[in-house]
């Protein structure tokens, strides 16, 4: 897929020392603290869409926001939406009730983009149904896949310049495995789970390499690693 075609694409991931996205229990562990949270928003703030994973909607919930009224107020002035376009992909289309993803934020709902979901053939109107009018639902070409070239083409095609991927584990991974990221940035906290550690990116073919570091900074505790492809540099 031509550079042209697909929007700037941002991975964000935070991570323990050894490596994991998650612990094995069942409470969502955040691994962020405050500096993190804010240079987060300040990402946020500057992308068109956030893509999350339907597994990382189940488990942790996210909002997905961004979370500083100053930096909304500033958004809606230059887009005429209090937030980015939230999107998410999935192959079951197994959503619980009362998603933070597909609820009104505080009376906002007129101001926000609706939600998008990418499904696989076949399933979109039993999707759509249950979804009833919270989310626009799209199908993908193929029955049982979700291709992310798809997704990156229809969201670019909808003017969607920049995307920020935030997870999770499954997600991150197919992502990394592509050749469509511009921008990685790795958080990492100073913590260490060892036997305590649940997920973690599964195995990739090495999309790294063709990225370089561009910066490491330190967020109060937490460490910051950005990487941006030679290929496309960093906006
Ligand atoms: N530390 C971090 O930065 C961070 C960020 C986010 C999440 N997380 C953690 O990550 C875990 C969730 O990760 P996860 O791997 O279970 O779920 P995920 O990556 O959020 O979502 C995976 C799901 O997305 C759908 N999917 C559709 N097409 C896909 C594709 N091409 N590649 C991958 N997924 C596709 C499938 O949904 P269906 O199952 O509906 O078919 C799949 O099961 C949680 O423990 C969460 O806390 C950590």
């Amino acid at each position: 897929m031509n550079h042209t075609e697909r929007p700037y694409v941002l991975l964000k991931a935070a991570l323990s020392l050894d490596g994991f996205l998650d612990d094995c229990s069942q409470e969502r562990l955040v691994f962020s603290n405050t500096e993190d949270a804010e240079a987060v928003d300040v990402l946020r703030a500057s992308c068109d869409a956030i893509l999350v994973g339907a597994g990382t909607m189940r488990a942790d919930n996210p909002r997905l926001r961004i979370r500083s009224e100053k930096l909304r107020a500033d958004y809606e002035l230059r887009t005429k939406t209090s937030n980015p376009l939230r999107v998410t992909v999935t192959k079951t289309g197994e959503f619980r009730d009362g998603l933070a993803f597909f609820e009104n934020d505080n009376g906002e709902s007129k101001k926000e983009p609706l939600p998008l979901v990418f499904c696989p053939a076949g399933l979109e109107s039993g999707v759509r149904s249950k979804l009833s009018a919270k989310a626009e639902v799209l199908a993908l070409p193929e029955r049982d896949e979700v291709c992310i070239e798809f997704v990156l083409k229809t969201l670019k095609a909808r003017g969607i310049e920049r995307l920020i991927v935030e997870g999770g584990a499954a997600l991150h991974s197919a992502f990394l495995s592509s050749s469509f990221v511009d921008e990685i940035r790795l958080a990492y906290a100073p913590i260490v789970l060892g036997e305590r550690g649940g997920t973690t990116f599964r195995s990739f073919r090495g999309a790294l390499k063709g990225l370089v570091l561009i910066s490491v900074e330190k967020l109060d505790t937490m460490s910051v690693l950005k990487f941006s492809s030679k290929r496309s540099g960093c906006k």
